[in-house]
């Protein structure tokens, strides 16, 4: 039986173009996710509409990976600009995927204030121990972006006309930054391109299950360069995403 390739979208407005665009839809629920499982070309693909944010993510593809046993993860949205050079409608292929949630702070007294700049890494995968002891610990994990799904993506660059599409290191966490120092604190210091709320969740859980898995992620919105909102871009990504699918399935 051929694997099916899963489609992961946040939001209903970040999974449902997408599964329309597929054939012979059954829909299957399981707690608060919603899998809308069909075919592209004759090959099975299950669009996943997994809610926002990390433990949404992590779960859902805990439970996607049991169920269905699938040949390779994309997860997808929409996302904040890190980088100056990316306006909205630009796409980031995660190459690396980071948690930006995952710090540690450094030691001070009661009276000695708050100093997120100086916050340590922290990487919970280095060790068995306690992550706030191990000198290990303080480091930061990336996450790699599948190299054939990668291939796939750069192969159909030329079908996206709506801004530009570039490798990069997507930033998750439960939090949206608006403050520009800090969005400028992340880009510097753990080489963000943009930021979301479920790429290293997703991540994390398909590599423990050596999962291929790639994160695709368009720009609704840049503080770092004055880009406003746009929820269009959500519909803009599922369908770059959808010839993603189409050229890797190609190549099975
Ligand atoms: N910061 C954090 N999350 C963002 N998202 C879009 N833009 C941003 C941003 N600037 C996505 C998240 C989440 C939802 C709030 O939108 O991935 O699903």
């Amino acid at each position: 039986d051929l694997q099916p390739i899963i489609v992961e979208g946040p939001m209903p407005i970040e999974a449902e173009n997408f599964a329309a665009k597929l054939d012979n839809v059954e829909e299957e629920t399981s707690g608060s996710f919603v899998f809308y499982k069909g075919e592209l070309d004759d090959y099975p693909v299950i669009v996943m509409k997994t809610g926002k944010g990390m433990e949404n993510t992590a779960a859902a593809t805990a439970l996607a990976i049991e169920k269905f046993n699938p040949k390779a993860i994309i997860n997808q949205g929409t996302s904040g600009g890190h980088d100056p050079d990316l306006h909205v409608f630009d796409i980031v292929l995660g190459k690396r995927t980071v948690n930006l949630g995952s710090l540690k702070t450094p030691h001070h007294d009661e009276g000695e204030g708050i100093h997120p700049k100086d916050w340590i890494p922290m990487d919970l995968m280095a060790s068995e121990g306690s992550a706030g002891e191990d000198p290990d610990a303080e480091n930061i994990r990336y996450f790699k972006g599948d190299e054939q799904l990668l291939a796939a993506a750069h192969a159909v660059k030329n079908t996206y006309d709506k801004g530009k599409v570039v490798d990069g290191t997507i930033g998750s966490a439960d939090v949206w930054n608006n403050e520009v120092d800090r969005i400028q604190w992340f880009h510097e210091n753990f080489g963000s391109s943009v930021e979301e709320m479920e790429g290293a969740a997703g991540a994390q859980i398909a590599e423990a299950y050596e999962v291929p898995y790639l994160g695709i992620r368009i720009l609704s919105n840049n503080k770092v360069n004055g880009g406003e909102y746009n929820p269009d871009t959500a519909e803009a990504n599922q369908e770059y995403v959808y010839e993603v699918v189409k050229k890797y399935i190609d190549r099975q």
